[in-house]
């Protein structure tokens, strides 16, 4: 970019350097009448020589060739060229003036040479004074003539200025003088004409032929010579040049007598148009000298006519060569500009190379250090991936190792558990329900243990591929078989369909089988209880594929997490349930092995859908098999069928109604059922799997709850909090029961309210022991309560909902004291809560029922209107809510011991 630019103001700049010298030119334009004599040819020449010492003239000669139009045409063309000169020699006086007056008139100077025009308007005349070379002429024959002569007078053709004057010079003068006699004139001399004149010439009365010019004078001798006339004359010419047939050679050849120089003028009209050009006053005659010329200085004329000739010539060789200098010079001149220009551009390039080299070397070595800094971190990086997979592999080792050893114990308490179900013979025993425990954990345990081993076979690319022939209907109602009883227990639609029954395809059925298994029981978590799922098979003939959708009306995994789902270790952002997060990774891994695919569609529900080539010529022949490994696996004996208890466990609830009642939140059945059962004897118990502990909770108001964190829906915390807000549940103490054992989780079940918060795995006794606490804590709470029921207000003891609630509630009671049909349904409603809730409320919180609080606190009312008021006994009834006073003074007596009258009289006499 910057050498771009540096070499266009260079090159600008030797352009406008180089056509410098051109500059100032200035544009002569001049038109010659005739061109075919000496005379004209001279002064061209001698134009041409004066240009030529100045550079800067462009001179342009356009030649008339004795035709006036053709002059005035050439003229119109320097007009409209805007010549800053215009010289014209005219052919005639006339018919040019327009032509001149308009190039005069345009501001173009205009300067006429030799011959004038019938006007004024021109800027300046260069020439001879005709008259005075007739006179001049005539006073030369006068002087050497004797006298009375006679004079032939001879004019040229045309009716120029110099013809007329020097006419007129030569008769003023012939006309003073004595010895001239007669001056007979020849107009429009022509030889024939001439030589008819001489036949009839008395020569010895005629001495002298004067001709307009010398060419004039040469034509007639010629005549005269043809006619043995020549001596008999003395001819006189105008012009007087050098050369064969020039005035000065034929003075010394004898032909003529003499001759007037008449100069040209040519040079000094050049000088003169320079100095119009420049703007200087010139004076517009501008009279060039004339001389006589006779046998007495024709010598020295012709000598100095030669001399300046040859210096002429000198002169003009010299400038040539300055000429030809010059150019040399301009062009030398230029080409040092150009090589300076280059030699510029080449320094600024070599300083912009420099410099670049600088900065490139400087980058390079920057970059050198972040290459370095790069290959480190690269290294470190790479040190570290490998000491992560190391670690890891060492984890995974670790694992499988544990989980191998697990296998062992396990299959012993499994098998232990089967002998002892096989000596039990279908008889119920007292241990059952813990039977059942150790055996569908135990289960659970041996398939997660499963998991994690394939898993590890995966990475470690150790699976070995069996398959054989299946009919995928069949094999799909098998697998499904054990799904059957969980979706009619919780009335999910569930269905198996195909287009093609008789479909055969080539599976690993083991794998095939744990490919089901995650995809069903994935299915079955995650969809509602009166949902659907479907398993349809698709087989498309002509691709030779077919496809296994799995469709259910679950939650549906967020768009954004789809392409995580098969991620080892990943769960999807709205899945609470407890899960591995390898599941559907060993599922994919697995359909892969089989050369198929899976993908996954979230739309109203979740669909997975499997494909899987129907041919066999993606396996080896040693994956094929022809027999079947029937070993039955451990996925089928699922948990569904055990869960199938939950109805023969029931929640003691609805029994002794002295009991304490414990909500348990949780949705491990196992733990649930642990919990219900050591609790159960002791208190009364509702279960509750998250999905509906709001609603038990402020169906049943239990005594205490306990509440896992991480269920369906809201967890832990959110039911906690909730209860807390809640006027209806606030009072009821709260144990969350957690996995969670970190101090977040631990501060954020305190902030959401809770009373306690273990963690898991927890002592049955220290959980027996806390809720003894919380609940005889609360009793004393009551007790205190009870007795101090009017303080309440005042002193603060209750936690801030629990006061706020007691302070409505008397208020409430206050505002209606006197409405002796005030109900507690209304109580109730103004409370915005259930009659039942409002009575368990207060009976948890204040150990009575509403009916007595509400009939107490009137009592009170009344017994300080009685202590405090002249208030007559039936008004005290009326205006504590009693319909009677019967009924008030019965209520009061069986509270205070005595009738309201006798209360007073004896309060009376106490104070
Ligand atoms: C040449 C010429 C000269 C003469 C001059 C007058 O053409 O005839 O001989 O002196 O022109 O204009």
């Amino acid at each position: 970019m910057l050498t771009r630019k540096l070499f266009y103001i260079l090159f600008s700049f030797l352009l406008f350097s180089c056509n410098n010298h051109e500059s100032e030119k200035i544009y002569i334009g001049f038109s010659q009448c005739i061109s075919s004599d000496q005379w004209r040819k001279d002064m061209n020449h001698s134009m041409m020589v004066q240009t030529s010492l100045y550079p800067n003239i462009n001179l342009k000669i356009s030649e008339a060739n004795r035709s006036v139009e053709k002059q005035i045409s050439q003229i119109e063309d320097f007009i409209e060229e805007d010549v800053d000169v215009l010289l014209v020699s005219p052919l005639e006086t006339k018919k040019i003036v327009p032509v001149i007056e308009r190039a005069y008139e345009k501001g173009i100077p205009v300067i006429l040479i030799d011959r004038k025009i019938d006007s004024d308007k021109y800027t300046a005349f260069v020439g001879a004074d005709n008259i005075a070379v007739g006179r001049m002429a005539a006073s030369y024959i006068a002087s050497s003539a004797a006298d009375n002569i006679s004079i032939l007078e001879i004019k040229g053709t045309d009716n120029s200025s110099p013809t007329i004057e020097r006419s007129l010079g030569f008769n003023q003068i012939a006309k003073e003088v004595d010895n001239i006699e007669s001056v007979f004139t020849i107009e429009n001399y022509t030889d024939d004409q001439f030589s008819r004149i001489l036949d009839t010439l008395d020569t010895t009365k005629t001495d002298y032929v004067f001709s307009f010019n010398d060419i004039l004078a040469r034509s007639a001798w010629q005549v005269a010579e043809n006619k043995g006339l020549a001596d008999d004359l003395k001819f006189v010419g105008v012009d007087g040049l050098v050369g064969p047939d020039g005035g000065i050679n034929m003075i010394l050849d004898g032909r003529l007598q003499a001759t007037v120089l008449y100069p040209t003028g040519g040079a000094e009209a050049i000088k003169l148009a320079r100095r119009v050009y420049a703007g200087e006053q010139v004076p517009k005659n501008n009279s060039l000298n004339i001389t006589l010329i006779d046998k007495l200085n024709a010598d020295i004329m012709k000598n100095q006519y030669e001399k300046i000739n040859e210096q002429q010539l000198e002169l003009e060789k010299q400038l040539l060569a300055i000429e030809q200098q010059e150019e040399k010079y301009y062009v030398q001149n230029n080409l040092l500009k150009i090589a300076m220009a280059l030699l510029a551009v080449i320094l600024s390039l070599a300083i912009y190379s420099i410099y670049s080299i600088r900065i490139i070397r400087r980058k390079n070595k920057e970059l050198q250090l972040t290459n370095e800094k790069v290959v480190n971190q690269r290294n470190k990086i790479k040190s570290i991936a490998e000491e992560i997979k190391r670690v890891n592999k060492a984890k995974i080792n670790f694992f499988t190792g544990v989980s191998h050893e697990f296998k062992t114990p396990l299959t012993l308490i499994m098998s232990s558990l089967e002998s002892i179900y096989m000596d039990l013979k279908g008889h119920k025993s007292r241990h059952q329900s813990d039977l059942d425990v150790i055996s569908r954990n135990s289960k659970r345990l041996l398939r997660l243990i499963n998991n994690l081993l394939d898993f590890r076979r995966i990475e470690d690319e150790e699976f070995n591929l069996k398959v054989s022939k299946t009919n995928l209907l069949e094999f799909s109602e098998k697998v499904s078989m054990d799904f059957k009883k969980e979706a009619k227990k919780r009335s999910i639609s569930f269905e198996i369909s195909s287009n093609d029954k008789d479909l055969n395809v080539y599976i690993d059925r083991n794998l095939m089988d744990k490919v089901y298994f995650n995809l069903l029981s994935n299915a079955f978590k995650f969809t509602p209880d009166n949902g659907s799922i479907k398993i349809h098979l698709d087989h498309q003939e002509n691709k030779n594929i077919v496809n296994i959708h799995f469709k259910d009306s679950g939650i549906g995994i967020p768009e954004n997490e789809k392409g995580q789902l098969f991620k080892p270790f990943f769960k999807a952002a709205n899945n609470n349930k407890k899960s591995s997060g390898i599941g559907l990774n060993i599922t994919k891994q697995f359909v892969e092995l089989h050369k198929g695919n899976i993908e996954v569609n979230s739309h109203q529900g979740t669909e997975f859908v499997i494909s899987l080539p129907t041919t066999k010529d993606q396996f080896s022949s040693d994956q094929i098999i022809s027999t079947v490994d029937n070993e039955q696996p451990i996925y089928f004996e699922d948990d569904f069928e055990l869960e199938e208890n939950n109805d023969l466990i029931p929640a003691s609830g609805e029994g002794d109604q002295d009991q304490y009642s414990i909500l348990i939140i949780e949705d491990n059945y196992d733990l649930s059922r642990f919990l219900n059962n050591k609790l159960g004897k002791k208190y009364r118990t509702y279960l509750s799997d998250g999905s509906d502990a709001l609603e038990k909770a402020f169906e049943h108001i239990p005594d205490i709850i306990i509440c896992d964190i991480n269920l369906p829906g809201k967890d832990g915390f959110e039911i906690c909090e909730t209860l807390k807000k809640d006027l209806r549940t606030s009072h009821i103490p709260t144990i969350i029961l957690t996995a969670l054992g970190d101090r977040e989780s631990y501060l954020k079940g305190l902030k959401s309210g809770a009373d306690l918060y273990l963690t898991k795995p927890f002592s049955f006794a220290i959980l027996l022991q806390s809720l003894k606490s919380l609940l005889y804590n609360r009793e004393k709470l009551r007790y205190y309560y009870t007795n101090n029921l009017f303080k309440l207000e005042k002193e603060n003891k209750f936690s801030n909902s629990e006061q706020e609630f007691i302070s409505r509630l008397n208020n409430l009671i206050k505002d209606h004291l006197d409405h002796s049909d005030f109900t507690v349904e209304k109580l109730a409603e103004e409370l915005n809560v259930s009659r039942v809730q409002l009575y368990r409320k207060v009976k948890a919180l204040l150990g009575m029922n509403i009916s007595d609080y509400i009939n107490n606190y009137k009592l009170e009312n009344a017994k300080m209107y009685l202590e405090e008021t002249d208030l007559s006994v039936s008004e005290i009834a009326y205006k504590c809510g009693f319909s009677t006073p019967n009924y008030f003074s019965t209520s009061f007596k069986n509270k205070y011991g005595a009738s309201p009258a006798s209360y007073r009289k004896s309060y009376n006499n106490s104070n």
